[in-house]
């Protein structure tokens, strides 16, 4: 069987990486855009052997190049995102609006041959080892003395790990699910509290979490935003209102088949232990186990 052709947009990100190795290793063949091929290569190349990947450096608005991209391809999979704006053109109306939209022009016109069947995946908070989340979070509840707590901490969320994400996005492509929207969500309901908590204990630490008035919360949301890589923004703070679960009115990962089963506690317990004081020696492995000698190395 000749080996499926899918263009990928954002691949170097955390979802793009799990998402080419799980492709690539089912014989799929991937070819990442990347804004900056210098930087990205290494960690888009190092995700599937040699043969079944190719990096093309490209701004994702220039039509003519993209247009020669899209007749080598199966399937288009848009992974681009942004958390917070950033100069005139990574505006969130360019990235999360006219930019899929060029893409669905193109597809058409391209007959990508998935084209009718564009799905649009919707996901709780993702988590990995290579997340911006979990491990932001553990490094500032590490070194901050008190943590804020937004809208008292109650924002309701179903962590999904990555490669239960990436096991569903393989399954609509490998299998040609149709589904204009799907929601994908981990097995767990979680608190921002509770995660909070949760990654506390992982890291073997007490921290203060106090609930912070909404107002304060704005102020301070206006100062982050104007850091070159904000903690958080005035628009972080409105979504963080509103739960991040299922809504009822879509198809789930669930019901097409692909459950997430990875527990949030048992994941990030992988990891977790690097920013617990002793690093991997504070692992089971090496607790009560005799000291490590290092006189002679
Ligand atoms: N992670 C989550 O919890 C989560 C939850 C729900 C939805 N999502 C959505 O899922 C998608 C992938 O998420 P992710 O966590 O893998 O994101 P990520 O790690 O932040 O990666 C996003 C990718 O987008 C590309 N990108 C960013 N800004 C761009 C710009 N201005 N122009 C062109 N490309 C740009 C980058 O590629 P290059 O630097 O290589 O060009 C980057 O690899 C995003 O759309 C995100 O909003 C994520």
């Amino acid at each position: 069987m000749k080996a499926k052709n899918c263009l990928i947009f954002g691949g170097s990100g955390q979802i793009g990486r799990h998402l080419i190795r799980k492709l690539t290793k089912n014989n799929y063949k991937v070819t990442v855009v990347t804004r900056n091929i210098h930087q990205k290569s290494y960690l888009i190349k190092t995700q599937a052997n040699a043969g079944y990947i190719d990096i093309i450096e490209a701004n994702i608005f220039d039509q003519e190049k993209i247009v020669n991209l899209f007749k080598k391809a199966d399937i288009c999979i848009n992974l681009v995102g942004i958390l917070f704006e950033k100069k005139e053109v990574d505006t969130f109306k360019n990235i999360h609006s006219v930019f899929p939209l060029l893409l669905a022009k193109l597809s058409k016109t391209n007959i990508v041959k998935n084209f009718p069947l564009a799905t649009i995946l919707r996901p709780s908070i993702v988590y990995s080892v290579d997340d911006n989340f979990t491990t932001n979070f553990m490094t500032m509840l590490k070194r901050l003395p008190f943590f804020p707590l937004y809208y008292d901490g109650k924002t309701k969320f179903m962590p999904i790990h990555c490669s239960d994400l990436a096991d569903t996005i393989y399954k609509i492509i490998s299998e040609n699910i149709y589904s204009k929207i799907i929601e994908c969500v981990g097995p767990e309901v979680m608190t921002f509290r509770e995660i909070l908590e949760k990654l506390l204990k992982l890291i073997d630490k007490k921290r203060i979490l106090i609930p912070l008035p909404l107002s304060i919360a704005n102020f301070s949301a206006k100062i982050f935003e104007k850091l070159p890589n904000p903690l958080l923004t005035s628009d972080q703070l409105r979504l963080l209102k509103y739960d991040n679960i299922i809504s009822g009115k879509y198809k789930t990962n669930g019901e097409i088949g692909v459950p997430s089963l990875k527990r949030f506690d048992d994941e990030v317990k992988k990891y977790a232990h690097m920013w617990r004081d002793g690093g991997q020696f504070s692992t089971e492995k090496y607790v009560g186990k005799e000291k490590i000698k290092t006189d002679n190395i």
